[in-house]
């Protein structure tokens, strides 16, 4: 039984697209799975079926309601900035404590597959002292990078990987994602980072893929 923390190199690249087709991979088998996105920011109740915590409950299979958001995305902020900005404009600061407690409370109790998905890159500051990185390093699970193929992705990707390392963070996959109307080929840009990720497997996702079997079976 795993537990997959989804992050990515930056804000918009793929994180939720991967962690909702994964969630319906899973569902497609039959095999037990749930996700999480326990910090979201942006969050607006009236637009929720849009948010990050409204698409995960879809591919769930939930029902899109409150107890629902509140059971998967329990620190939720109306600003679309980083959770400390974010927070910090409602005088709610992240419990980063009581964040580490939820997640491991989550990995302890499921069943089959959990993912949980970060916000933002690696090091998106969660309050004044603390980075996406020291809640992934607390919780101590692998996890699934989700890069562009943007021009400038490899340098992104390279900075991540390289956080990631310092922290001794296992890194599972990492996913190249397809960016719309990047410059930059994907076989190029694939073979260039299989060069300095060593033995992590890249897999490529096409803009409107379906099938994310290969990333399933890296989990
Ligand atoms: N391979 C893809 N094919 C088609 N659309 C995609 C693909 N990857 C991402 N998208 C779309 O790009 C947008 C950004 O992706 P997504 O929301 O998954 O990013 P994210 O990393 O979760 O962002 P955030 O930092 O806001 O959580 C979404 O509209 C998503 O549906
Ligand atoms: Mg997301």
């Amino acid at each position: 039984m795993s537990a997959i923390f989804i992050t990515s190199t930056g804000t918009d690249i793929g994180k939720t697209f991967v962690a909702t087709g994964l969630v319906r991979h899973w569902r497609g088998k039959d095999q037990p799975v749930d996700a999480l996105k326990p910090v979201a920011t942006g969050f607006d109740a009236v637009t929720s079926a849009a948010s990050d915590p409204g698409l995960i409950l879809a591919a769930l299979g939930h029902p899109i309601s409150l107890d629902g958001i509140d059971r998967i995305s329990p620190w939720r902020y109306a600003a679309p900035l980083s959770p400390d900005m974010a927070s910090w404009k409602e005088g709610k600061a992240v419990d980063f404590d009581a964040l580490v407690e939820f997640c491991r409370r989550a990995i302890a109790n499921h069943q089959g597959t959990l993912l949980i998905e970060g916000i933002g890159g690696v090091m998106v500051p969660l309050d004044d002292r603390r980075t996406v990185l020291d809640w992934m390093a607390a919780l101590g699970i692998p996890v699934l990078l989700v890069a562009g193929s943007y021009l400038g992705s490899l340098s992104h990707t390279l900075t991540a990987l390289d956080a990631l390392r310092r922290r001794a963070i296992a890194v599972s996959a990492i996913v190249l994602n397809e960016t719309p109307g990047s410059t930059a080929s994907m076989a190029d840009t694939r073979a260039t980072l299989q060069r300095f990720a060593g033995p992590i497997p890249i897999v490529t996702l096409a803009r409107g893929a379906t099938d994310l079997s290969e990333i399933a079976a890296l989990l």
